[in-house]
């Protein structure tokens, strides 16, 4: 039977480094509060004439070209992001002209931070089913254009870093390496706990978006920090477990475990909960703040990169994000 696994890796984050002395400029915060409760000391900022395709058409032609492909080998693009070029049609349409792909299939999910888990999920199924052999997962934020100074916006504006990773899976045929399981989750009981409420059309009245809702701050993510603290944290590690529980294992076979860089915090209780050693956790948050759905892959990228996942590893993917969804991938690289 045809498995699928991980053919190649790239990430390009922005060269402008913002550190909290910078972020102090922009809100009303201090460089203690933002180190003690979220572990993050600086982040990568675009700049104003880039958007969130500009930085993913560097991480997929890494990404392909690690993969010993070229383009025009790519049969199905799936893309994800929580700051999309424009409102609609989705990002991965603006994207994929770009890539010199068109004609192919573009699947513009909306997972917010577990987009490369769901990506990965659906990318295997297609592959051992046998209906496209590459498939190729961008996963690009331009956070810092989010960013809300405001009293109601600082607790989310601290952690907001900017990048783009991708991933290209394609099919293992050696009965070793390849994607284990994907569990997916997701709960939309608390999906005002970190949400943009304008545009939209359940604002109760007949304009989409208004000079109104700029001025209320609705525009911008209103997160319920506790909430959200609490559900990452049983989220992730809930999905780590099962990962380990579904294909038999236990923590002593794990060699890397690559969480969603959400805050360190939320990533040591994490790390507490699941029990395991801190050498086998991948953390990046200090230096690139929370990149929402390009954490994971530009964290899987710069690991393998670095030397810490080797042949024959078996890597632990888990994320959480707003919905709330959740997922972990379990993958023998
Ligand atoms: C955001 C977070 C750091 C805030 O910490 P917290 O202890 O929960 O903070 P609260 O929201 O209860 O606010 C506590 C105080 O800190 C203040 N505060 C919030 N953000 C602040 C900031 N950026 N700078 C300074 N003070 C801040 C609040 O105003 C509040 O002050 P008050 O007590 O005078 O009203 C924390 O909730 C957290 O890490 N949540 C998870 C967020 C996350 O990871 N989101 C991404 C998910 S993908």
């Amino acid at each position: 039977m045809i498995a699928s696994r991980i053919l190649g890796t790239g990430h390009y984050v922005p060269d402008k480094v913002v550190t909290n002395f910078d972020i102090m400029k922009m809100m009303e915060t201090t460089d203690e509060f933002i180190v003690t409760r979220t572990g993050v000391r600086e982040r990568r900022h675009a700049e104003a004439d880039v958007s969130t395709s500009d930085l993913a058409v560097k991480a997929c032609q890494a990404a392909v070209a690690d993969a010993g492909l070229t383009m025009d080998q790519i049969d199905l693009l799936i893309t994800n992001t929580i700051t999309p070029d424009h409102h609609d049609p989705g990002w991965g349409f603006f994207l994929q002209p770009r890539l010199g792909i068109c004609g192919g299939p573009v699947m513009d999910i909306k997972e917010q931070c577990a987009g490369l888990i769901y990506g990965l999920s659906i990318a295997d199924h297609y592959i051992r089913a046998g209906t496209y052999r590459h498939v190729l997962i961008a996963c690009s934020e331009v956070l810092s254009k989010r960013i809300d100074g405001s009293y109601d916006g600082r607790n989310i504006g601290i952690l907001l870093g900017d990048g783009a990773g991708a991933v290209v899976v394609g099919p293992s045929d050696d009965g070793e390496t390849g994607i284990r399981s994907t569990i997916l989750h997701a709960d939309g009981t608390e999906a005002k706990a970190l949400y943009t409420a304008a545009p939209g059309t359940a604002q109760g009245k007949m304009d989409f978006v208004d000079a109104g809702d700029v001025e209320a701050g609705r525009v911008h993510f209103r997160m319920d920090g506790k909430t959200v603290f609490e559900h990452g944290v049983a989220g992730m590690s809930g999905a780590a477990l099962e990962s380990l529980e579904v294909n038999g294992l236990t923590l002593d076979d794990i060699d890397l475990l690559i969480p969603h860089q959400a805050n360190l915090r939320m990533l040591e209780a994490v790390v507490e909960k699941v029990d395991i050693d801190q050498e086998k956790v991948f953390v990046n948050v200090e230096k690139f703040g929370n990149i929402a759905s390009a954490c994971l892959p530009i964290a899987l990228d710069q690991a393998r990169k670095a030397g810490r996942i080797k042949k024959g590893n078996l890597v632990l993917l888990v994320a959480f994000g707003s919905g709330f969804v959740w997922a972990s991938a379990l993958m023998r690289m």
